[in-house]
């Protein structure tokens, strides 16, 4: 477990011109984490500037955090030995084959050149990278680029690894792939992560946080999260419903025509019954993490617009 304690943060950019823009607005969380931590929020909503401040390349305006005992504000080297990041659109430097990527950035770390190689020789097995090693990285896949920097802020000795929308723009079979070594490297390093695809960080995720315009709008699991907005239950029925029966929760009427109801234990259990007495088809599902997000702030893929 890492203990991560943030108390009042908040940032505020200023341009060149003086225009200020809040991008935390008084986060505080106070968690012992393990395992897969998901950032979500739209474009916008702060998540790369958590990311920076809690990883210590960039200072807060206000506010305290403290990182596996740490406070990463006034003590930032102690704790970079214990941090790797990849950042939001991270690149391989072109002119370095995808081994010579490693090596380097272990020789950056303060590793000697017999530890660099050792340990850039033992991630390029683990992660089954042989066959690309020694390619350059406009002969890779997306996919394969993006494993190639894992790989790399892996092979250092980081207990926490912060990787901010590691699967963006990939195309769906690269993402599971990338999944599957993240579920994997959480057994043994705490995974800071963003991703602004749902069902990625609903599969993915131990612990999320949900950010809006700067400001923390719901944490815990997942199922705390369902428990917490009242719905923890989605029923869909199916196409030609004849509505015989009075719907109870929170009733939406999608565009294909069905009917999608999230409602609490007692009243799915209740709609489930009456469902199935009058041989009405429908499904139940937990409410999923879409749905969730959808009811506290809307559609994910709106950019934000923020009020200062
Ligand atoms: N360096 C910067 N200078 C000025 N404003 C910034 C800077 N970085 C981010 N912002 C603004 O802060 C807000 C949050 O941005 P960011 O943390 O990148 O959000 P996200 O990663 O969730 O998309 C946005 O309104 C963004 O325009
Ligand atoms: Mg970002």
């Amino acid at each position: 477990m890492v203990k991560l304690i943030i108390r009042n943060l908040s940032k505020i950019y200023k341009d060149k011109r003086g225009k200020r823009s809040s991008a935390l607005k008084n986060v505080s969380l106070n968690l012992d984490i393990n395992g897969i931590f998901t950032l979500i929020g739209r474009n916008g909503a702060g998540k790369t500037t958590f990311i920076r401040i809690v990883s210590t390349e960039l200072l807060p305006t206000a506010g305290k955090v403290y990182l596996d005992g740490v406070d990463v504000v006034k003590n930032p080297k102690e704790i970079r030995e214990r941090i790797a990041v990849i950042p939001q659109e991270a690149e391989l430097i072109p002119w370095m084959t995808a081994r010579e990527n490693i090596y380097a950035y272990l020789l950056w770390r303060g590793f000697s050149f017999k530890e660099a190689k050792k340990r850039t020789n033992t991630i390029i097995f683990r992660f089954k990278l042989e066959k690309y090693a020694d390619k350059l990285p406009r002969k890779l896949s997306g996919g394969t680029k993006r494993k190639v920097l894992v790989a790399l802020v892996i092979s250092s000795n980081a207990k926490i690894i912060f990787l901010d929308e590691p699967t963006t723009g990939l195309d769906p079979i690269s993402r599971k792939e990338l999944w599957s070594v993240l579920n994997d490297l959480k057994k043994e390093h705490l995974i800071i992560l963003t991703t602004h695809y749902l069902e990625e960080a609903e599969e993915l995720s131990d612990y999320i946080i949900i950010l809006n315009k700067g400001k923390l709008v719901k944490s815990g699991t997942i199922n705390d999260i369902r428990d917490a907005i009242g719905y923890p239950y989605a029923i869909k029925i199916f196409k030609g419903f004849k509505k015989n029966i009075r719907l109870t929760g929170k009733v939406v009427k999608k565009n294909d025509g069905t009917f999608q109801i999230f409602s609490d234990e007692i009243t799915a259990n209740n709609l489930a019954k009456k469902l199935i007495n009058r041989k009405v088809k429908f499904s139940i599902n937990p409410t999923s993490l879409e749905d969730i997000f959808y009811m506290l702030v809307g559609d994910i893929n709106k950019g934000e617009e923020h009020e200062n």
